[in-house]
């Protein structure tokens, strides 16, 4: 069956025609060698392909066409010089998340998306001046895991403990700028909300073959129909309805009390604002445009963010002498006895090992390794290839931030390459954790003022350390969706 399978949609791909200049890449046999490494191991089948055909090469499964793009000269020809061409998302990305387009992660480039992306944008900043601001945000949903972990009885931190209380931290920052509330670590509704980021990103080996699957319509809507992305968004997508609905009741009060004035403390009052505003060149501010565009927060900045911290921990464990250097430099700028919790991001430019730390784990174990698909919107060429309108272009990070091109011993753990002569962070363009361009991240100032927030507060507060008795950890990562790290075991000691 299996085979039957592979045969019936590889066919195409190896009878590709070469008639136009499209970028080389596996045909025949070697076509089939590719997928089945790709679905042992996708890092090593791309990173051999890179080899074989260089920075540019195609992957064609029976319909579908995709180019991977490697290194950061096209890398940045794709997303940034030639970004707007490149700024679509294929079709087959958008069915699989099932919202239509909506939202923004799957939204077309168009001048809708513009607009959307702009409110977004301007929220996430919680720049408004009687808004909460975003460091008190973060500051509030670390307390919470603060007072997990001191009233932690054992000092042994599962895997499992950890991601389920980063992510509920993580989770937190997310719900306070999308729907102005944080929840208790015990609310159902909440634990509902992140068990379904536990059904998207759930790393089990199957999401490895899901990663190919997703190529193939008739797999996606058959056999991995488990596997879909759609059952863990529909949940963030029915609680988000009814936060509207509540918001929505709300403005209506208010309004009956006091004359124009807005209170926007989330996105969701942002939006229904601009709503309430109406106009033809506003058609698109639908209220399932808003659920999605909730989802999209949910989905895009709760597990990136808790993956990071996750590593950033066990790589503390992996080289105490780095845990140690970090923690120093905190305790020369918080006092032992201080209330940690006061991290904020002014102490960044007091703290540039810490950043250091932080961003040599983005670099080293990059959650987002194959970025997101991008499409291109009209033919056009890439290096003299030809690049065909609705081309799935894939942008392998990893070919970045572990090329030997860019960086010395790129294998090795090394927070020093993040810092100039001076001591101070030095920008790299080999560094692209958040990719660049019209579709790069836009919760970027949002991610890195929770890494070092969070980051900050729990080594300033525990060190941590790897059990001695215990099966050993491992520093390979499990190669799903995201990078994510495999179950492990840590001494957490306060300090
Ligand atoms: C360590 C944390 C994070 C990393 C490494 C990361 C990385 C990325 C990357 C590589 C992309 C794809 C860029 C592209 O398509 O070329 C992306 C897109 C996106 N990210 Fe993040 N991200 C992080 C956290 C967040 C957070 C906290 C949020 C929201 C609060 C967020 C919201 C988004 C959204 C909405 C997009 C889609 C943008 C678009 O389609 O135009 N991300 N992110």
């Amino acid at each position: 069956m299996a085979v039957f399978l592979l045969c019936k949609y590889l066919y195409p791909g190896i009878k590709q025609t070469t008639s136009v200049n499209l970028p080389p890449g596996p045909t025949g046999c070697s076509l089939i060698m590719f997928l089945l490494q790709a679905f042992r191991n996708p890092i090593v089948a791309l990173e051999n392909a890179h080899k074989t055909f260089g920075d540019i090469y195609s992957v064609k499964i029976g319909p579908i066409s995709m180019v991977i793009v490697n290194g950061i000269e096209a890398m940045t020809e794709v997303l940034v010089t030639n970004g707007k061409v490149f700024a679509g998302r294929p079709d087959l990305f958008v069915k699989l998340t099932g919202n239509d387009g909506q939202g923004l992660l799957t939204r077309q480039h168009d001048a809708a998306f513009i607009t959307q992306r702009a409110l977004v944008s301007k929220c996430l900043r919680c720049t408004g001046k009687e808004q909460l601001s975003l460091d008190a945000r973060i500051q509030h949903a670390t307390s919470q895991l603060i007072e997990w972990m001191d009233g932690k009885s054992c000092q042994l931190l599962d895997s499992s403990d950890a991601s389920r209380y980063l992510q509920t931290t993580t989770a937190n920052v997310v719900c306070s700028i999308a729907y102005g509330r944080q929840y208790c670590y015990t609310d159902s509704n909440f634990q509902h909300l992140i068990s379904s980021m536990d059904e998207i990103f759930n790393s089990n080996p199957f999401r490895m073959i899901f990663q190919l699957a997703r190529f193939f319509p008739y797999l996606t809507g058959t056999v991995f129909k488990e596997l879909d992305l759609r059952t863990g968004i529909e949940k963030v997508a029915a609680y988000s309805e009814t936060v509207i609905n509540e918001h929505k009741i709300t403005a209506a009060a208010a309004a009956t009390r006091t004359t124009n004035k807005t209170n926007v403390q989330d996105i969701i009052d942002a939006f229904q604002t601009e709503q309430r505003k109406g106009g033809s060149d506003l058609s698109h501010f639908t209220d399932t445009q808003l659920v999605y565009l909730l989802c999209d927060m949910f989905v895009s900045g709760t597990e990136t963010t808790t993956t990071s911290l996750n590593w950033a921990l066990l790589y503390m464990a992996y080289y105490p002498e780095i845990q140690d250097r970090v923690q120093r430099e905190l305790d020369k700028v918080f006092p032992k006895e201080c209330v940690v919790t006061v991290v904020c991001r002014e102490h960044m430019q007091s703290l540039p090992y810490t950043m250091a730390t932080i961003m040599e784990v983005l670099r080293i174990r990059h959650v987002a390794y194959i970025g997101v698909p991008h499409c291109a919107t009209k033919d056009t060429t890439l290096n003299g290839f030809h690049i065909p309108s609705g081309t799935m272009v894939i942008t392998n990070f990893w070919s970045v931030h572990m090329n030997d091109k860019y960086w010395d011993n790129p294998l090795k753990f090394n927070p020093e390459r993040m810092l100039g002569e001076n001591g101070r962070i030095v920008t790299k363009k080999a560094f692209m954790p958040f990719g660049a361009g019209p579709r790069s991240c836009l919760g970027r100032h949002v991610a890195k003022a929770e890494l070092f927030i969070i980051f900050s507060t729990l080594l300033h507060r525990y060190s941590y350390s790897l059990p001695i008795n215990s099966p050993p950890s491992t520093l390979d990562p499990r190669i799903g969706i995201s990078l994510t790290p495999k179950p492990y075991k840590l001494i957490v000691h306060r300090r």
